[in-house]
């Protein structure tokens, strides 16, 4: 992928802000994962709600990223006019060209996902996670952070994910399977650690979204039960299925989406397991993110409530 020229020289910031609402937030939330792990730059990522109010100090020469699908949300603009306000150069990323977001911003880079018409965020969630996933090899390559070998791997474990994506949903009818016993549940914790804990928060918001279900997302470390559960083999394996162990010696019911390493350790006490493609941890976020959004789909099927378009929900949120 060819970047377009960036407002902001990322190898002379001391700091970077990520703003957006919702699941661009939580797109955001990943990039922040990424950008700070590849490119050492250190980054908040900031619900452009609250981030409007709270007054911040902002870095003399500081830059911001702002994420959104339609460019048009009103707490990321009145973020962006704030932080205009305060001398910082902003770079949106947005799927809507002609948005006033992307012609306010000094410059804009576009998903180009495509108009998404489902009040639920998916593709546009993708995309922003794949453009989020460039810039941070792009910045960790002009900080001088990263090999060219590295950047190799990195940008294979990216043109890998279309032929993954395709895989993952070829397990659809196993993950509406799984979405059966979610119809069912009451309460739905979605569990994972380091750039899939924002991924287990957007199952969560999809889910809530799409039916109504009461779900929330946690970094595994911080919970000891719940039933569903992201836990990739990688340095974090050993310590999210011992969350989930807890959580199965406890009475929750684990589900788990793993890949084929994990999947024998998890069967041991998770109720169904989701096998997954083997995928880069890079690109685990951009991957993992089918497998939590779907089970919402169906489970809203079964459920019979409006996919397309919750109730009380618009697509786009243009008044606070
Ligand atoms: C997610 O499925 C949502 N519909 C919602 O959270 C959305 O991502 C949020 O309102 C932000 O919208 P934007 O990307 O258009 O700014």
């Amino acid at each position: 992928m060819r970047l377009p020229r960036l407002p902001f020289d990322p190898a002379s910031l001391s700091r970077l802000t990520l703003i957006a609402c919702g699941s661009a937030f939580l797109a955001a939330h990943v990039g922040r994962y990424s950008i700070e792990g590849l490119a050492r730059l250190p980054c908040d990522a900031d619900v452009a709600s609250e981030l409007r109010y709270r007054d911040p100090p902002l870095a003399d020469g500081g830059a911001a990223i702002l994420v959104s699908q339609s460019g048009e949300t009103a707490d990321t603009m009145a973020a962006l006019r704030l932080l205009q306000v305060g001398g910082q150069t902003v770079l949106s990323i947005v799927n809507v060209p002609e948005s006033t977001m992307a012609r306010a911003s000094d410059a804009a880079l576009l998903t180009v996902a495509g108009p998404e018409v489902g009040v639920a965020s998916t593709k546009a969630f993708t995309a922003q996670l794949a453009v989020l996933a460039c810039l941070a090899i792009d910045f960790a390559r002009r900080r001088r952070q990263m090999t060219t070998l590295e950047e190799g791997r990195l940008t294979q474990a990216l043109l890998a994910v279309p032929s993954h994506a395709a895989a993952i949903l070829g397990q659809d009818a196993r993950i509406r399977e799984l979405a059966t016993e979610v119809a069912k549940a009451r309460d739905v914790l979605f569990l994972g650690r380091g750039p899939l804990f924002p991924i287990t928060l957007e199952g969560a918001l999809k889910l809530k979204e799409l039916s109504s279900i009461h779900a929330e997302g946690y970094a595994a470390g911080e919970m000891k039960h719940g039933p569903t559960a992201l836990c990739p083999s990688g340095p974090l394996f050993e310590k999210t299925a011992s969350n989930l162990q807890e959580a199965a010696a406890r009475g929750g019911r684990v589900m788990a989406f793993t890949d084929a390493a994990g999947a024998t350790a998890l069967s041991r006490f998770a109720e169904q397991v989701v096998t997954l493609p083997d995928i880069d941890s890079f690109a685990a976020p951009i991957l993992h993110a089918i497998p939590v959004q779907l089970p919402a789909y169906h489970v809203a099927v079964l459920k019979g409530t409006d996919v397309d378009q919750p109730r009380n929900l618009a697509k786009s949120v243009t008044v606070e």
